[in-house]
C-alpha cells in the first residue's frame, strides 16, 4: 500500500538537478516554436532513439557527454532530455558544472512530453506488420489494460492475448479482415478486471490456452515452458514466469515478448493479489526476461495512471534494464522490500474477480 506520502510505483522520484532549471513540456514546446529556440539535447543511448525522439534535437549519449562538450555552444540555452526526468537533470547538472550556465532539462523527459504535448511519440510503435506477422495492440482506456491480436497475414489466422470482457471489438476486427481466431491466451488469472476468454471462446469456438499451473475450472489447454502455440507460419513460445501470480506466462514471437503483468513499463506486477510470490517474481525477471536480448520489444498487459504506470505502451528489455525501478534493484533483499510497500490500493473486489475469472 502507498505510505509516507511517497508516490506509488513507478512514478519518478525527486531528482538532483544541481541547481539547473527544469522546463515543463508545454513550456519547451512553446520555446521550440519561438524565435530563439533552445538546443534540445537527447542524452539517451543511441539505440534508444529508434523508438522515439523529439524533432530537431541533437544527440550525445550521457556516457559520452564529458568528452564531447566542445560540440555544444556555451552561449546558448541547452535543454537536455532522456526517457524520464532524471536523465536530463543529471546531464544539465554536469553541463552547469562544466561551464554551461544556462543548461536546463526537460521535466519528466520524453515520457512526459509525449503524454502532455506530443501523443504521437508515446507509443514507440513499430510497423503493424513485419514478415507476414500482424501485431495489433488493443488498449482499453477505462481499465488501463492491453490486449493483443497477432495474426498470420497469409493464412488469415489470429491469436488474441488477454481479451477484455466485451468480445465485439475483437470479433469486428477479425471479421473486417476475414480472419478466423485460432487461439485465446490468458497470460495469467487477472485480479483487476473481468477476463474475456469465455465470451470470446463461446462466439468463435477457439480454444483457450492457460498455464499448466492455472487452477481454472473451465475447459482449456495447458501450456508449459518451451511449448508453442502455432498460428500459420508463426508461433508463440511459452516462458513460464510465475510471481505476479503462480500461473503467469510470458510469450515470445519474433523479437517481441508479451510480458503480461510480470514486467511492466517502469515497474513489475504486484504480488499481493491472488497467489503472487515476490521470490518467484524475482527469479522470473532475472532468469527469464532479463536473459532476453536488449533489443527485444516488451509488450505488457497494463499501462497508465490507473495502475500507477506511465502512458507508454511499448518498451524494450534494454530500456527496462536501464530504467525500470524493479529491475534496477539488483539485490534480492532490496527487491523483496520493494514488493512489500509503496503499491497503490488493491483493486476493488479483487478476490471476487479472481474467483469469477477462474470459474469461466
Ligand atoms: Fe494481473
Amino acid at each position: 500500500m502507498a505510505s509516507g506520502g511517497e508516490p506509488p510505483h513507478p512514478f519518478p522520484r525527486p531528482v538532483d538537478t544541481g541547481g539547473s532549471e527544469r522546463i515543463r513540456s508545454e513550456e519547451l514546446q512553446r520555446r521550440l516554436a519561438g524565435s530563439a529556440p533552445p538546443i534540445l539535447l537527447d542524452v539517451r543511448p543511441a539505440a534508444e532513439r529508434a523508438y522515439a525522439r523529439i524533432e530537431g534535437d541533437r544527440a550525445i549519449p550521457f556516457a559520452e557527454l564529458p568528452a564531447r562538450l566542445d560540440e555544444l555552444p556555451r552561449d546558448r540555452r541547452i535543454v537536455a532530455y532522456g526517457h524520464f526526468g532524471e536523465e536530463g537533470a543529471r546531464a544539465a547538472k554536469l553541463l552547469r558544472a562544466s561551464g554551461f550556465p544556462d543548461a536546463a532539462s526537460l521535466e519528466g523527459g520524453i515520457e512526459e512530453y509525449a503524454r502532455l504535448v506530443a501523443p504521437e511519440l508515446g507509443r514507440y510503435a513499430g510497423p503493424d506488420t513485419e514478415n507476414g506477422l500482424l501485431l495489433l495492440q488493443l488498449p482499453r482506456a477505462a481499465t488501463g489494460c492491453l490486449a493483443y491480436l497477432l495474426g498470420d497475414v497469409d493464412e488469415k489466422v489470429a491469436v488474441i492475448l488477454d481479451p477484455g470482457a466485451e468480445p465485439e471489438p475483437y470479433l469486428a476486427t477479425l471479421a473486417a479482415r476475414g480472419w478466423r481466431l485460432g487461439a485465446i491466451v490468458e497470460t495469467h488469472t487477472h485480479a483487476d478486471h473481468r477476463a474475456g476468454h469465455a465470451a470470446l471462446a463461446a462466439r468463435t469456438g477457439a480454444p483457450i490456452f492457460l498455464s499448466q499451473r492455472s487452477p481454472a475450472a473451465y475447459p482449456h489447454r495447458s501450456l508449459s515452458e518451451g511449448e508453442e502455440i502455432l498460428f500459420g507460419a508463426h508461433s508463440l513460445r511459452v516462458l513460464e514466469t510465475p510471481g505476479h501470480t503462480r500461473d503467469h506466462l510470458s510469450l515470445r514471437v519474433a523479437d517481441k515478448v508479451f510480458t503480461g503483468d510480470t514486467l511492466l513499463i517502469g515497474s513489475c506486477g504486484r504480488t499481493d493479489l491472488a497467489d503472487g510470490d515476490p521470490e518467484l517474481l524475482w527469479e522470473s525477471l532475472r532468469t527469464k526476461l532479463l536473459a532476453l536480448p536488449d533489443g527485444t520489444e516488451v509488450l505488457p498487459a497494463h499501462f497508465g495512471a490507473r495502475h500507477a504506470l506511465v502512458d507508454r505502451y511499448v518498451s524494450t528489455i534494454g530500456l527496462e534494464r536501464r530504467t525500470n525501478e524493479a529491475l534496477l534493484l539488483t539485490s534480492r533483499e532490496g527487491f523483496l522490500a520493494y514488493m512489500r510497500e509503496g503499491w497503490p490500493p488493491k483493486p476493488a473486489e479483487f478476490d471476487r474477480i479472481v474467483g469469477e475469472n477462474l470459474a469461466g
